[in-house]
């Protein structure tokens, strides 16, 4: 399973890579105007950092120049991914950047239906929200195994799942467990994934005994240890 953060902050991005567990980014026009910069540069430097797939939002409601921005933002670097919004506009511009060789993520999917559609079209990446979908009151986590199980009966489709608007860490469970080809987080769900209170409480209590011990020298221990071994 694939691991994107669902940011375009520089610093969250260049934290998590340095854990060696993100696989890609998501940005959309919100996140790009939360940060301030500028949308071209931002994605450049995004895209140098991680070294591998970040989506671009095009922003066009028309299929003509979601076209036209989508063959540009592919420009910018190889590891951009156009997103378009799942419409009629956006099927058109899908089919037509997918044939140009250009991967295409179809974002704001709530429907599978809306996944089938947007497979047909040549995305490379279907983007279903299910914390949108949990607000509403309906289930996020059922829709990602529904467009999972159809994916998986017409494999020719070549179409992942990215689980996006992911609220919190048990979400990430669901979609794991529901077998999403790729979930796209926020740091700070990130952040709460690694983090576990028996985990700290264990670790601090190792730390304790271990200060007990005649020589807590690890690296100076094993040093002399080789050095008397060696001869
Ligand atoms: C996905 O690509 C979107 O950027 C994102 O997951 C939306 O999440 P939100 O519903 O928390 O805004």
């Amino acid at each position: 399973m694939k691991l994107f953060l669902d940011t375009a902050n520089l610093d969250e991005i260049r934290e998590a890579h340095s854990w060696g567990i993100i696989d890609g980014v998501t940005t959309n026009p919100s996140l790009i105007a939360k940060e301030g910069g500028d949308f071209v540069s931002v994605i450049a430097e995004i895209c140098e950092i991680v070294q591998g797939p970040v989506s671009a939002e095009t922003v066009s409601q028309e299929a003509a120049g979601m076209i036209r921005e989508g063959r540009l933002l592919a420009q910018v670097s190889e590891h951009v991914v156009v997103k378009v919004p799942l419409c009629r506009e956006g099927l058109k511009a899908t089919k037509a950047l997918s044939d140009d060789g250009i991967p295409v993520n179809v974002t704001l999917c709530f429907s599978a239906n809306q996944a089938l559609l947007a497979a047909k079209a040549g995305a490379t990446y279907i983007s279903p929200f299910l914390g949108r979908l949990d607000d509403v009151g309906q289930d996020g986590v059922e829709l990602i195994e529904q467009i999972v199980a159809i994916y998986a009966m017409y494999p020719a489709l070549g179409t992942e799942v990215l689980s996006a608007s992911v609220r919190h860490p048990r979400h990430m469970v669901q979609v794991a467990l529901a077998g999403s080809d790729v979930a796209t987080l926020p740091f700070k769900v990130l952040s709460k994934m690694v983090e576990h209170p028996l985990t700290e409480s264990g670790n601090a209590r190792f730390l304790k005994d271990w200060s007990t011990v005649p020589d807590p020298d690890v690296v100076g221990q094993v040093e002399r240890f080789l050095a008397a071994r060696k001869g």
